[in-house]
């Protein structure tokens, strides 16, 4: 029987382009993921959004002076499109615009309410008298009370890294109009977070298997005491409030954007004509939730979802793991969106193959600590490794058996010891990488891979079918064979990370179907099957771009 895993990947606010930071921090790592337990014959869920609201949204739809739907809707149809081409498989990748997001989230928020765990509360909110609104924190610029600087936001000083609430900064203004705002009392709705204090210690503790720095992270936060948080605003875009005389509130972005992990599935069960099947994967005890998300997203889904699945059904599975990554630097700097320091996906993807970057991220992926991409490691790792290793040895073993052997894999007589230790090799890879892979460890599941490519690149050498191929046709039959089982097995080990070269390997080697269908096995083909013309699965790369590359970071995106 078959494990079932739902796999939830932080939905990305609509705003702006994907860029490299995102898909090295959760994307990547999700697919992966949910590639590798579908070939095992699992079931799998994975879903995500785009997140509409929020002030990313709003700021930038005032700044153009466009409705933040229009904006929304441009950015979604932009993140399908490069998902399709990186290949990042969701199951279902929606948006918080939906109806029935709404409608998942204002019944999780009505029965938080009714059982107690929502309250009301009046709160003092900045008030612009001439916008005639209450402004967000951000929207109140002033002076930072700790390092004066002027550019300081309600929220934060971007100079010298304080959070700051908007009573606090020196000479505040509205930043539409430059109005000093007022005070003024308004009713909001607070998640009583702190009920959930010793509960969430308790299970928590229990997390053994996390990454340390997510497990360090959110237990320090716990230690630290949990304050109850307000999850309603005075603005129009958002999920309304279902309540009489809160017309003109919103429930806050946080809020309703982690919900976005339930109300997705629900939605994807109904696309598939059975409504309840969503229940396979949150309330089957066996089936295990997986979150992929980056850093600075982990107490929002290891302390504040979970508190909020126990509050409103104690039936729903809490996260399993949320193995979160670090941060990705960019050409040795820190990758800032504002200054333009950043790799754009659709960039990147209307100039390259989806597997190169899929390779060079989940080679150096910031597992543990932050990793740096730049583009000299990307074309190294390219023209090096996926050419010259892995590419190479695929290319000379299926060129020489196509014309060798008609077009056909040749069939072995009996394997000597050094051929029978490297087929041992390919079946020991795929079974240490099933225990890495299982366990969240992409890095060195993708480097046992390549080892395994360089040891068949040796063999190969070594047996020089070739060479032999004059004087021992039988002797260069039985390399070409192991070769191509071990190129087999790697067309299986390598298609998580690489599934768009590994599905045309799968076609070359004579296979039929996806290499996904065919299971996370050891399968040499058949002695005998016909091949398919083969050709070369990457393409060396010009050193030339590098600086070309590197002279674009910094530069305008406005697309
Ligand atoms: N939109 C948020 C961001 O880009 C992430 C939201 S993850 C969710 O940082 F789970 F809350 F949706
Ligand atoms: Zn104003």
């Amino acid at each position: 029987m078959g494990e079932r895993v739902f796999i939830g990947v932080a939905w990305p606010y609509a705003n702006g382009p994907l860029h490299l930071g995102q898909i090295a921090g959760a994307y990547l790592s999700a697919d992966i993921f949910a590639r590798y337990h579908r070939a095992k014959g699992n079931e799998v869920l994975m879903v995500s959004g785009s997140d509409q609201h929020g002030t990313p949204i709003t700021l930038r739809a005032e700044r153009e002076g466009r409705k933040p739907e229009e904006i929304a809707t441009q950015y979604h149809h932009q993140f399908l499109e490069s998902w399709q081409k990186l290949g990042i498989s969701f199951d279902l990748f929606t948006s918080t615009g939906t109806a029935n997001h709404a409608r998942v989230s204002q019944d999780i928020f009505l029965t938080l309410l009714k059982k107690g765990y929502i309250y009301k509360a009046t709160v003092s909110q900045p008030f612009c008298p001439h916008c005639q609104r209450f402004l967000p924190d951000r929207y109140v610029e002033g002076i930072c009370p700790y390092c004066q600087s002027s550019g300081a936001r309600g929220d934060q000083c971007d100079d010298c890294g304080k959070p700051l609430n908007p009573a606090e900064l020196t000479s505040p203004r509205c930043s539409f109009c430059s109005a000093t705002p007022e005070f003024r009392d308004s009713e909001h709705f607070f998640f009583r977070l702190s009920a959930f204090q010793d509960k969430l210690l308790d299970w928590v503790r229990q997390k053994s298997h996390w990454r340390q720095n997510v497990l360090n992270f959110t237990l320090r936060y716990l230690e630290g005491g949990l304050k109850d948080r307000a999850i309603t605003r005075d603005i129009d875009w958002g999920v309304p409030v279902p309540l009489d005389g809160f017309e003109d509130k919103r429930l806050y972005v946080w809020f309703e954007a982690v919900i976005g992990y339930l109300s997705a599935a629900k939605e994807w069960a109904k696309h598939s004509g059975d409504e309840g099947k969503w229940r396979y994967f949150w309330q089957d005890n066996a089936a295990k939730s997986y979150y992929f998300i980056g850093k600075d997203n982990i107490v929002f889904h290891t302390i504040i979802w979970p508190a909020m699945l126990m509050g409103y059904d104690d039936n729903l599975n809490l996260p399993y793991d949320v193995p979160a990554n670090e941060f990705l630097t960019i050409e040795g700097k820190k990758l800032s969106t504002s200054r333009r320091w950043a790799v754009w996906l659709p960039d990147y993807l209307s100039r390259y193959d989806p597997d190169p970057l899929r390779y060079l991220l989940s080679i150096s992926m910031p597992e543990t600590s932050d990793t740096d991409f730049s583009w000299r490691e990307f074309v190294r790792r390219n023209n090096d490794e996926l050419v010259a290793t892995y590419g190479n040895l695929v290319h000379r073993a299926l060129t020489f058996t196509y014309r060798s052997f008609n077009g056909c894999v040749p069939s072995p007589r009996e394997l000597d010891s050094r051929s029978q230790a490297i087929l041992d090799l390919a079946k020991d890879t795929l079974n240490t990488m099933d225990k890495l892979l299982s366990g969240c460890h992409f890095r060195e599941a993708v480097r046992s891979a390549m080892s395994l490519a360089q040891e068949a690149n040796r063999y190969l050498e070594e047996k020089s079918p070739w060479k032999v191929i004059k004087e021992d046709r039988q002797a260069a039959a039985d390399a070409l064979y192991v070769a191509i089982s071990v190129i087999s097995c790697l067309r299986t080990a390598l298609y998580p990370f690489l599934p768009f070269s590994s599905q045309r390997l799968h076609g070359y080697l004579g296979f039929d179907g996806s290499v996904e269908g065919d299971g996370w096995q050891p399968r040499s083909p058949s002695p005998g099957q016909k091949l398919l013309p083969p050709e070369p699965l990457f393409s060396k790369l010009d050193e030339g771009l590098i600086d070309e590359e590197i002279s674009r970071l910094g530069q305008g995106y406005d697309k």
